[in-house]
């Protein structure tokens, strides 16, 4: 990521954390809308109530705007990158879905951020999206792995 990109994402974390909500409740609105069969991942959160629905955007507007607020200092999310890549791997979710979620998300900002979504904004937010989106992609292909290799020495 640029410098310019990381002093853009952070200059909207008090907007995140202002939207947050209703920026992730939209995104999985549009998500289910143009990607139906994403739906079956959901089956714990959005396909067991309203609530647990709402309750899963919360926490991913929390994930969002804690990357926003310390994006030039990410180290500080390594345990929560490992919660989540967790999350990712037992709903069995692959790195192929990542740029769908993303257009989602940031059609989601745009939505509701209005006439704070310029196109700089627009354009850091992709950036930073897809340098997150390769943080989990990387840590969850190697829980992938670490799990296949501990199947083939319990079948050896
Ligand atoms: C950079 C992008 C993403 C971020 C920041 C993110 C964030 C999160 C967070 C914070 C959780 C909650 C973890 C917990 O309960 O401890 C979660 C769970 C989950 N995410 Fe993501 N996620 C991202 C991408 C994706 C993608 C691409 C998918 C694919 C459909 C996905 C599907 C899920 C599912 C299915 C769960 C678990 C729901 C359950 O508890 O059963 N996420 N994610």
């Amino acid at each position: 990521m640029t410098p310019e990109t990381i002093q853009i994402v952070k200059s909207t974390a008090p907007v995140v954390k202002e939207k947050g909500k209703e920026i992730t409740e939209r995104m999985y609105e549009i998500a289910f809308n143009e990607r139906p069969e994403y739906r079956r991942f959901f089956e714990n959160t959005h396909m067991k109530s309203p609530e647990e629905g709402r309750k899963q955007a919360a926490k991913l507007a929390a994930s969002v705007y804690a990357y926003a607020s310390h994006i030039d200092e990410l180290e500080k999310l390594s345990d929560a990158v490992e919660q989540i890549a967790n999350a990712h791997v037992n709903t069995r979710v692959i790195a192929e879905q990542y740029p769908v979620i993303g257009e989602c998300l940031l059609a989601a900002m745009k939505d509701i951020l209005g006439d704070a979504a310029t196109p700089e904004v627009m354009e850091a937010w992709t950036e930073a999206y897809n340098s997150l989106a390769a943080i989990f992609i990387t840590r969850e292909q190697e829980i992938y792995r670490e799990q296949d290799k501990k199947m083939q020495a319990e079948f050896k």
